[in-house]
């Protein structure tokens, strides 16, 4: 069995997954969504504290397993490396007391293998990652195959929810909240301009969308009933640069299987919107179950298994976390 940790940015999550029968055996998450609800976004330094108290007893709980254990899956990057240092300094105690090999697994990979928790694989796909710190359209063929064909130049679609929503005063995060806003409001009410959409790049871009949304609510003037248009205008606004960017893509290229995984691929609107732009491919669309689209530690756990197969461990000294360099 494969014990593995996630703590990237605010959810402290465990898992305990079989490696013959990729089951998942164990799964718990403590979300710190609560606590940075008042900030309306994660403190990188609370989230850390939380982290420390919320690891340690969730590991309580696996102790059972620890004599079954061959090796132990980390998130180790990317993500706040404030929070990732947690995960990583417990994973690096347990490698050393039980004596087995530590695997560092990259956070983006894992939500890709969210597509697989207690399932074989599935390759080729074409992957839309829509995160709090990620959109990027991915080409994957197999676990060290995978080729980011398209990525966003400043904020991701995730991230531009959180920040529409701390505008409106919602809470966090702001996905989920925008569009249960949304669902009541008139798409059409803000004619908000499509990011990028006489660029031929196909890249994302969601720093506009978000100043434009910043504008109709600082209009609205403190009047709460217009929320709703603005939310469902930005929601549908922010899906339609995500689908005019995909059908650009799909000139090039044939998609068979496309995949949307991370936080954000939760979103109804963007799960119907991508629905309609494959019919005419006659692709097939493949989705993480909704418990498992944000963070969490059985996708970590996944891929822990085909890296354990694979021999894909590191040593106490590679899986460092150094803070992001400007230079
Ligand atoms: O993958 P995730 O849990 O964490 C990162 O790796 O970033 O994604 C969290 C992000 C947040 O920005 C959150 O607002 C967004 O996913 N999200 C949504 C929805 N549910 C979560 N965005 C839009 N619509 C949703 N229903
Ligand atoms: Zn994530």
């Amino acid at each position: 069995m494969i014990l593995s940790i996630e703590s990237s940015c605010d959810d402290s999550a465990i898992a305990i997954t079989d490696i013959k029968t990729k089951k998942l055996l164990f799964h718990k998450k403590i979300s710190q969504e609560v606590e940075h609800s008042i900030y309306g976004g994660v403190v990188p330094e609370l989230a850390a504290r939380l982290h420390a108290e919320a690891l340690p007893r969730i590991l309580q709980q696996v102790k059972e397993y620890f004599p079954k254990l061959k090796a132990v899956a980390v998130t180790s990057t990317p993500g706040l490396a404030v929070t990732l240092v947690e995960g990583v300094t417990m994973a690096k105690a347990i490698a050393v007391a039980l004596d087995i090999p530590l695997i560092g697994v990259n956070h983006l990979i894992g939500h890709i293998y969210s597509l697989f928790i207690e399932k074989e694989t599935q390759f080729p796909l074409t992957c839309l990652l829509v995160s709090g710190g990620h959109t990027q359209v991915m080409e994957v063929k197999s676990l060290t195959e995978i080729e980011t064909v398209a990525k966003s130049m400043d904020d991701s679609f995730g991230e531009s929810f959180d920040k529409v929503a701390k505008m409106m005063g919602l809470g966090y995060p702001g996905g989920p909240l925008i569009q249960e806003l949304a669902k009541d409001g008139d798409r059409l009410r803000h004619n908000f301009t499509v990011p990028l959409h006489q660029s031929p790049l196909i890249a994302f871009s969601y720093s506009g969308l978000k100043n434009a949304v910043r504008l109709a609510v600082v209009k609205a003037d403190a009047d709460k009933s217009q929320y709703k248009d603005i939310a469902a205008s930005f929601e549908h606004i922010a899906t339609k640069h995500l689908t005019m960017k995909l059908k650009k893509y799909f000139k090039t290229i044939r998609p068979k299987t496309f995949a949307i995984v991370g936080g954000a691929s939760a979103n109804l609107y963007l799960r119907g919107q991508i629905e309609e732009l494959l019919k005419p491919h006659n692709a097939e669309l493949i989705l993480s179950e909704l418990k498992y689209c944000s963070d969490n530690a059985a996708m970590i756990g996944r891929v822990g298994v085909e890296m354990y197969e694979k021999e894909m461990f590191s040593s106490l000294e590679e899986l460092d976390i150094a803070p992001r360099s400007i230079l």
